[in-house]
């Protein structure tokens, strides 16, 4: 298995068909879950669940200083679970490269399958705030080129915002996207994308990486950038940067003082094989808990425990 990546590696999964049932309706949003904080409306996680989150709510958060927690998705039904599960912002995230589509790194991922994936998370849910990846290749042109491949995402695929990465390198792209109506997320520090330049290495490390980690941050805010990510940066570095924005933080390997955390959910929920980043904590086996479950079934079927009457029509 590669090791190639911080976010995740994974072998392609295999084709599941959906049942329609499965899909939770748009217009018929679920309540929070009993383990959420609120059920007040006012809080970002398991809050108010008539309309879908946007990004002056997460300034708002910011302001009442309130953390916040920011998952990948890359299909309906676990979106619908994270939806379930009241998380207010889902990132349809190029890592979908490694954990979903089989590739060592985020590089060879498409604007055309981030469409397609992005238009099935928005699918499948009704609350979070999508926001989908622009891919490698799809915005480091021109401010132009941006614009167009934003454009789609937010059009064809239903997207509430989109992602990029770099900081002064890509304040000229994000500020016609947010000019042009469109929320744009900034991601800084180490940016997967840049794999074959930069390695997957901490950025920000030292007083010189330090100071340019923070003009990054303020150089795609200066440019409208309603959230930056923080990739790999030391702890104190990303607190130091994210006191300095007006805007939210969202750290992946970032430290406790950022506003948001973000995570692979691959990752956190163990399904993932093979070593992990160190930022990363896993809330679950799935794996584990899926090979069981197939081997079960498989080992039934074999013996003829399965299926029984209950499973057969007359
Ligand atoms: O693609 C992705 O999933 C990301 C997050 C991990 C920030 O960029």
């Amino acid at each position: 298995m590669p090791q190639s990546t911080p976010h995740a590696q994974t072998q392609a999964p295999p084709a599941s068909p959906s049942t329609p049932s499965a899909q939770p309706s748009p217009s018929s949003p679920s309540s929070p879950s009993p383990s959420s904080p609120s059920s007040s409306g006012a809080t970002l996680y398991g809050g108010a669940r008539n309309r879908r989150v946007t990004v002056r709510d997460l300034a708002r958060a910011k302001e009442r200083g309130e953390k916040w927690p920011m998952l990948t998705a890359y299909d309906a039904m676990i979106a619908s679970v994270f939806d379930e599960a009241g998380i207010p912002v889902l990132l349809v995230g190029d890592s979908m490269g490694n954990c979903h589509l089989g590739y060592d790194t985020t590089v060879p991922v498409t604007l055309d399958q981030i469409a397609m994936l992005t238009a099935a998370v928005v699918r499948g849910t009704s609350r979070p705030l999508i926001v989908a990846d622009l891919p490698f290749g799809s915005y480091q042109e021109s401010d132009v080129q941006a614009l167009r491949s934003a454009t789609r995402l937010v059009k064809e695929a239903g997207a509430g915002a989109v992602k990029l990465e770099g900081g002064e390198r890509s304040a000229e792209q994000i500020g016609l996207l947010v000019r042009s109506g469109i929320p744009v997320m900034a991601h800084i520090g180490l940016t997967p994308q840049s794999v074959h330049a930069m390695g997957y290495r901490v950025q920000g490390r030292g007083e010189e990486a330090a100071e340019q980690l923070l003009r990054d941050a303020k150089a795609v805010q200066d440019a409208g950038a309603f959230a930056v990510v923080m990739e790999m940066v030391p702890a104190g570095v990303a607190g130091e940067v994210t006191r300095a924005l007006a805007v939210p933080t969202v750290g992946i390997g970032a430290g406790p003082e950022c506003d948001a955390q973000v995570l692979v959910w691959t990752d956190m929920a163990g399904l993932t094989p093979g070593r992990l980043p160190r930022f990363v904590k896993q809330y679950a086996q799935l794996r584990e808990t899926l090979t069981e479950a197939v081997s079960a079934y498989a080992s039934e079927v074999v013996s003829g425990a399965f299926p029984q009457a209950a499973h057969a029509f007359e």
